[in-house]
């Protein structure tokens, strides 16, 4: 373990109030806060309490008065529509200043919430820097999410505008986002004053309604808006993910401990400079995407990329590695996903050798585990450290990983290395001590968190505290289970819980379950995470029928259709079989990890709370003779 990275963990665990002061005083804060951290009543933490800024000034007009306004700030790059684009810091200030003006007028203020549905454009940056400008509280919906899904957070947060687009592009599929708004708006019970849809004309489907505006006659251009300076724990934006019930949890980050952290782990996990060019290829629907494609490059100054297309078939394997080059990246953050598909397609690298990439220097890894034959074709394909790093939307920026910053060590494949400063990780076992070498457990972290990481759920602080607060008293609760080796390395096992990873999406089954329970000729149904060899995980569905279903074809295309429509494509639902009964305690709770390890092909130990161990031969028998054949 190298000293730099050790001297500076060991700052940041033994004192955290100095060490992150430090971080703090390198942003520009309209008002400097003199504390570092106050504890909440249920233990959370609140960083830099006195602290006043505004996030969208300090990712541009910082800039621009440092005289850097002229340097590229969105690098856009969409192979499915043909255009690439770039916005200096003037130009996106300019920009973000044209629709906050827009929303100013229409009276939106500090404290107000908006949702922005929208694909991969400048435009989703914009609206993002926009609410940040005036203090409105964004939370972006992933355009993979259907109606249903946009209703649910539109209940929950409570949205007075919601900015969206006539369509998002799939490959080459045209996907309606306006209906689905519309579809959203009439499901929910909260209906928002109004809708603005950026027109980017490639719809012949986009109603437009008394309520809705046309994005290009909202905004107004030419207008300076000053940004609204609003205390370190208000809040920035809201980010709903997949928890353990079919209820997705808003997570609420707030704007002071959000910078700090964010500008902390450009320079020190990412190693890089103003100037220099990021690409996290992910959406901004995700918190990878509100991290590192929006506030985390420019909270430091570099220019980001933001891509609209796939790593393959847009229009080949060989477009990440066009990227690289053309657009000089110097780090870029993926999912192991997204490179194993590039490898099935170029098993060689052939792609890779056709591009010039001298100047990258670092390949991150996230999202999801990454397997060892993943990581060793990557090192082997692009000659330039290969990290995988953990973390989590609650966490907002890595948790686990190597810093780049302050120079690197060996890695193991399967572990994501060392904690990194500020989160003091450990493995807690079922006793609540904490575990010795190689043992595994719960991967939980020591209170208090760093800035940027979750400070509560919105709406549901009782929750936020059930959650990840009371599972293991002094700790934050990940989710996730691991061990740590007698070197060090943290490796992560997977989730404890019913949240599956699905090509680096974060799906929960329970909210699977509940969609085909509803259906009228499903008596009973267990969901759960099978692996995949490109995607990591895909859910497969058990049901047993009530005595009057059709037979199964007809009903399994219902029942996907249905998840289809409620969810949205991304959950990915392609196989359900029918079964006699499931395999349940004795208390009722029905073994969907028992079940996991059947379809799997994993070696289980037969649960001592099994009720009735036939059921799991019968299962078993079935998989042998039928399914896997
Ligand atoms: N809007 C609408 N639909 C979307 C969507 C979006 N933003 N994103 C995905 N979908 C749809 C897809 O079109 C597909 O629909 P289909 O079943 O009708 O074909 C479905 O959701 C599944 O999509 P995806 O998971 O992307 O699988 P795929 O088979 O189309 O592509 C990969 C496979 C590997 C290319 C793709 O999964 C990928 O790029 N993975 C990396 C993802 C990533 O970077 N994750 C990290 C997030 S931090
Ligand atoms: P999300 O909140 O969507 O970012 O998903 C977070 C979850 O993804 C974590 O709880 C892990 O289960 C998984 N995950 C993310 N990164 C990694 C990684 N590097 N290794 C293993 N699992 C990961």
């Amino acid at each position: 373990m190298n000293t730099s990275y050790r001297n500076a963990f060991n700052k940041s665990i033994e004192n955290p109030a100095n060490f992150w002061l430090e971080q703090a005083y390198k942003l520009n804060w309209t008002k400097p806060p003199t504390e570092a951290l106050r504890f909440n009543d249920n233990g959370s933490s609140m960083w830099f309490p006195d602290g006043k800024l505004n996030t969208s000034a300090l990712c541009l007009d910082f800039h621009i008065d440092q005289g850097r306004g002229h340097e590229c700030a969105l690098i856009y790059d969409s192979p499915v529509t043909n255009t690439k684009a770039s916005y200096t810091y003037i130009a996106l200030l300019e920009e973000v200043n044209a629709l906050a003006k827009g929303m100013q007028e229409m009276g939106l203020k500090k404290g107000d919430t908006a949702i922005i549905y929208l694909p991969m454009i400048p435009q989703a940056a914009i609206a993002m820097l926009a609410c940040a400008r005036l203090g409105v509280v964004h939370s972006v919906v992933f355009g993979g999410f259907a109606p249903r899904e946009l209703a649910i957070r539109m209940d929950d947060a409570k949205p007075k505008i919601i900015i969206t687009a006539d369509a998002g592009i799939e490959v080459n599929k045209i996907i309606d986002y306006k209906p689905m708004v519309d579809e959203g708006i009439k499901l929910a019970e909260h209906k928002p004053e109004k809708v603005i849809v950026y027109n980017r004309k490639i719809s012949n489907n986009c109603p437009m309604g008394s309520t809705d505006m046309w994005w290009q006659d909202f905004h107004k251009p030419h207008h300076w808006v000053n940004p609204t300076p609003v205390l370190s724990n208000d809040p920035l934006y809201i980010l709903y993910t997949s928890g353990t019930t079919g209820l997705p949890k808003g997570i609420v980050r707030e704007n002071g401990g959000h910078a700090v952290a964010l500008r902390y782990s450009m320079e020190h996990i990412y190693g890089m400079k103003p100037g220099e060019v990021f690409w996290a290829a992910s959406d901004v629907g995700w918190v990878v995407g509100h991290s590192y494609i929006i506030y985390a490059p420019m909270l430091l100054g570099c220019t980001t990329v933001l891509f609209e297309g796939k790593p393959i078939k847009t229009p080949d394997a060989s477009t990440f590695w066009r990227i690289i080059e053309e657009h000089k990246v110097n780090t870029m953050f993926t999912a192991p996903t997204a490179i194993r598909a590039i490898r099935k397609e170029d098993p060689d690298g052939n792609f890779i050798k056709q591009h010039d990439l001298s100047h990258f220097r670092a390949q991150f890894l996230a999202g999801e585990r990454c397997d060892a034959d993943t990581l060793k074709w990557t090192q082997e394909q692009l000659g330039v450290p290969v990290i995988d790093h953990w973390w989590q939307t609650e966490s907002g920026w890595p948790m686990i990983g190597q810093c780049l910053g302050y120079g690197t060590d060996p890695v193991k494949p399967g572990s994501a290395s060392f904690p990194i400063p500020g989160y003091n990780v450990q493995i807690i076992k079922e006793d609540g001590t904490v575990a010795g070498a190689n043992e595994e457990g719960l991967v939980c972290v020591k209170l208090p968190l760093p800035p940027g990481a979750l400070a509560d759920l919105w709406n549901d602080t009782a929750r936020f505290t059930r959650g990840y607060l009371e599972p293991v008293p002094g700790y934050y609760f990940s989710g996730d289970g691991g061990y740590q080796d007698e070197e060090g390395y943290l490796f992560i096992t997977g989730r404890v819980d019913d949240v599956i990873n699905v090509a680096g999406h974060r799906l929960s089954t329970a909210e699977m379950e509940e969609v085909i329970a509803a259906h009228p000729m499903v008596a009973e149904c267990a969901c759960f995470g099978i692996h995949d060899d490109l995607k990591g995980q895909v859910p497969m569905a058990m049901i047993v029928t009530t005595h009057d279903a059709t037979e199964s074809e007809a009903l399994e295309q219902e029942l996907k259709t249905q998840i289809r429509s409620a969810i949205g494509a991304i959950a990915s639902l392609k196989t359900i079989v029918r079964v006699e009964r499931l395999p349940k305690t004795r208390s009722g709770k029905i073994l969907r990890k028992t079940l996991r390890a059947i379809v799997d092909g994993t070696p289980y130990t037969m649960p001592s709370t099994i009720d009735d161990p036939t059921i799991l031969k019968e299962i078993e028998h079935l998989f042998e003779t039928h399914i896997n054949q």
